[in-house]
């Protein structure tokens, strides 16, 4: 692509589709062109922020096939409801547009392989936009990982934690997409977030697979009795029995042996966390808690004159030491709002792999096996936690697929000489 300005359509202005479409327009390389949504006052007060930070009206649609009629549209964010994702997706490809898509686990295996393949046959870009994979913290131990710090990877572990009570039980009150899923279904429904890094980090799809998963749903309470306690026995939901586990437990297996643990628990009430774990031959990092052990680098026991493994370090200074260079840069430049100034990156990098005509650092064979958790998850948990094969989308090219182009946004290296 040779266009310095890329024209983009958002389709789904939710909350999240809303947020996203403002923050794209802090980058100066996207134009909003176009918005969908099939909900009109959304799409008007979308269509409003436009004007106010543009003075330019997008056209607006509440079909998304209108959107991708649009000749003049070189892209387009999804941001609808997670069984929807998919489908869209594919439509905007096969009209011709690149697809920026958020994330979401998938309904079924084979929209993952439908995703694949028509990627591969319209060449167009696809990326999802997990964030997540873009955040301070995570990219720091990212560096440190590739660095050697944790020598070589054996485990690590990642969950979605979070309470979500209220945003789920209202789904039908604020027309949110989450609540049909809580009662219908029971997996792990929200993996990427947590897995996406983990992903990265163990070079799946590059070198490495995910092989195997096992998942194990408990018991469901949270959303229950959080309706007795704040709607009342009378509430319509209130006798309702929701098939989503409060805790769902995941374990997968990669080709070259590493294990994952994947948490989601979103139904309980609790802080938000990630639950990050990374654990190599050299030492271990644990989100809560915020702390850390390096074999032969975290202190010594003065007075045994010896490493002493039962001391954890605090995390901050090693982030500081190993901060990416992209957030480095990032923070001169003036870090710009939503989660912590991640959704500005992941959507820079989105366009910078438009622009650059370069592969997007989350591709759609990551997409695809991040999001076959999921379903995957569910038939484990269906078949009492039985061992269910994960796909290799990759068909094969896994373990010797050609490197990418050098990247600042780059998630499977990380290219120092570029922010010189
Ligand atoms: N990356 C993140 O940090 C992050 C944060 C929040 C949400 N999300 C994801 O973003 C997505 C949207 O989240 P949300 O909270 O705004 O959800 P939501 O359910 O509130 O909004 C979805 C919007 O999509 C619209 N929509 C549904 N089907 C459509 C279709 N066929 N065509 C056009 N529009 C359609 C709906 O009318 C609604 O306005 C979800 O998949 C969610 O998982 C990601």
């Amino acid at each position: 692509m040779t266009k310095e300005i890329i024209n983009i359509g958002v389709i789904g202005l939710g909350i999240r589709g809303r947020f996203l479409m403002n923050t794209l327009l802090e980058i100066d390389n996207a134009n909003i062109f176009a918005l969908c949504d099939p909900i009109g006052e959304r799409l008007e007060q979308a269509a409003t922020d436009v004007v106010s930070k543009t003075g330019k009206k997008p056209l607006i649609f509440a079909d998304f096939n209108e959107l991708l009629s649009v000749k003049e549209i070189d892209a387009v964010l999804v941001c609808t409801t997670w069984i929807t994702h998919c489908k869209i997706a594919i439509a905007a490809m096969k009209a011709g547009k690149h697809v920026g898509m958020e994330v979401g686990g998938a309904a079924s295996i084979e929209e993952c392989w439908q995703l694949v393949r028509v990627t591969e046959e319209t060449g167009k870009k696809f990326m999802l936009l997990e964030n997540c994979c873009y955040a301070d913290n995570e990219l720091a131990l990212f560096n440190m990982e590739r660095k050697g710090l944790f020598g070589e990877l054996i485990h690590l572990q990642g969950g979605y934690e979070h309470d979500l009570r209220e945003e789920i039980v209202l789904g039908k009150e604020n027309k949110h997409g989450r609540l049909y899923n809580f009662l219908n279904r029971n997996g792990d429904l929200y993996p990427t977030h947590q897995l996406g890094p983990i992903a990265k980090m163990l070079r799946i799809n590059r070198g490495n697979r995910f092989l195997m998963l096992t998942s194990m749903a408990s018991k469901s309470r949270g959303l229950h009795e959080w309706i007795l306690e704040n709607k009342g026995k009378d509430y319509y939901l209130a006798n309702k029995t929701f098939e989503q586990g409060d805790i769902v437990t995941t374990m997968i297996k990669c080709a070259h042996g590493e294990t994952v643990l994947l948490l989601h628990g979103v139904s309980l009430p609790r802080p938000y966390s990630r639950d990050g774990r990374i654990q190599g031959t050299k030492g271990i990092w644990l989100e809560d808690g915020n702390t850390i052990y390096l074999h032969g680098i975290s202190p010594y026991n003065i007075q045994t004159c010896h490493e002493d493994p039962h001391q954890w370090e605090n995390f901050d200074n090693y982030r500081k030491t190993y901060r990416h260079p992209l957030w480095l840069e990032y923070e001169k430049k003036g870090i710009k709002e939503g989660h912590g100034g991640i959704d500005y990156l992941v959507l820079s990098a989105f366009a910078d792999c438009i622009i650059k005509d370069i592969e997007p650092p989350i591709d759609v064979y990551d997409t695809a096996v991040w999001m076959s958790i999921t379903c995957l998850s569910e038939q484990s948990v269906a078949m009492g936690s039985m061992p269910v094969p994960v796909p290799d989308f990759t068909s094969g090219s896994w373990i010797n697929r050609p490197e990418l182009k050098p990247s600042k946004y780059s998630l499977d290296e990380v290219h120092e000489d570029l922010f010189i």
